[in-house]
């Protein structure tokens, strides 16, 4: 990370734990159990509610909004409702997906449903569901106004009903062979791209920026959740399980739909006729690697990953940020194309 990008993330992002702990009423005290299945999921204890340090997750989406109001021209600390109820949001989410997904590992630790049962798990969802909604009613505590309050839970709801939109299909997609890559990039905006795209353009309207600068600050958001998500779907196969948290290989034995399968399926027939037998087990994996590997699947992705990166690049300088934040954006956008985690 560079200088500029880290001495400003440090400071928002201990406000937003902050503001998350506050929300999600961990106080320092042993949590009960509805609490403490949050607060485990969080990162913020372990299995038995005792307080741990372990990686709470990359927090972009938040750390988009906050630079992004502040590189707009506002103050980031009245942004911060809003960058915590993405950030809830975004953990519910993944709690349901885990679920969804059959992922025994997120993060590097076992996902809540192996440890507490997928009933439990759905309920706890469900939760900070609720949770993420009364995070962003505190907008109004912040003093940003009534109008750009209820137009941000406005953008907050249909986001959210985008995002599971974009799962049901993702999951529909696993049972069928053809898909294409029209219906996969409608997939990734709707599961992944439109809460990037909402963290940016909720930072810009906290602002108080004009409709035309929102609106390249949420173009920007959503190339750069478009860029996130296909690299993802690289890292979903190629990926470091060390460095992920995630457990490798699981979007081939569950025939996810990911960009370099519906390649390598467009290019193999040997993929295809993989792909039509029921069992998956680490043959076929070892198989359906070596098959991708063979077709280029890795250098067509990287290279699409690449221009959604690009075109997030050209809105946000069509969006004239300023200051540090600005220079924090730029950087943030490189280093999420390069990761390997
Ligand atoms: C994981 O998101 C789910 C996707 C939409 C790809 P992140 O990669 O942002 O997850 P964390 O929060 O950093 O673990
Ligand atoms: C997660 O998508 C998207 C949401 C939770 C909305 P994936 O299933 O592709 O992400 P990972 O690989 O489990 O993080
Ligand atoms: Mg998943
Ligand atoms: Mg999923």
């Amino acid at each position: 990370m560079t200088n500029e990008l880290q001495t400003i993330s440090q400071t928002m992002l201990a406000a937003l734990n902050d503001e998350m702990r506050s929300v999600l009423q961990a106080n320092n005290t042993m949590p009960d159990t509805f609490h403490g299945m949050i607060h485990y999921h969080m990162g913020w204890v372990d299995e038995s509610f005792q307080p741990v340090n372990v990686h709470p997750g990359k927090q972009i989406r938040p750390l988009l909004c906050l630079l992004t109001c502040q590189a707009a021209g506002g103050d980031w600390r009245q942004a911060l409702p809003a960058a915590a109820a993405i950030e809830i949001l975004h953990n519910f989410s993944l709690v349901h997906d885990d679920i969804e997904d059959a992922s025994p590992t997120r993060r590097g630790r076992q996902t809540m449903w192996q440890i507490w049962g997928i009933e439990q798990a759905i309920n706890t969802g469900d939760a900070m569901f609720a949770f993420a909604h009364l995070a962003m009613n505190r907008l109004i505590e912040r003093g940003v106004a009534a109008p750009i309050v209820v137009q941000a839970l406005r953008r907050f709801d249909e986001t959210c009903v985008r995002l599971t939109q974009g799962q049901h299909a993702d999951m529909d997609f696993e049972k069928r062979i053809e898909v294409s890559v029209a219906e996969y990039m409608a997939m990734i905006e709707g599961k992944t791209a439109v809460l990037v795209s909402l963290s940016t353009e909720l930072g810009a309207r906290i602002a108080g920026a004009n409709e035309d600068t929102v609106a390249h600050y949420t173009q920007f958001g959503l190339d750069l959740g478009l860029a996130f998500q296909v690299k993802d779907d690289i890292l979903g196969i190629w990926g470091d399980e060390s460095l992920t948290g995630k457990s490798a290989a699981t979007d081939i034995i569950t025939k996810k739909k990911t960009l370099p399968v519906l390649y390598g399926l467009e290019q193999s027939e040997a993929l295809r006729q993989l792909y039509r037998q029921p069992a998956a087990n680490d043959t076929f994996v070892r198989e359906a690697i070596q098959i991708l590997d063979a077709c280029g699947a890795r250098t067509f992705t990287q290279n699409r990953a690449s221009a959604y990166s690009e075109g997030a690049v050209d809105h946000l300088q069509a969006a004239h940020p300023s200051g540090s934040a600005a220079v924090a954006l730029q950087t943030l956008t490189e280093m999420l194309l390069q990761r390997n985690a």
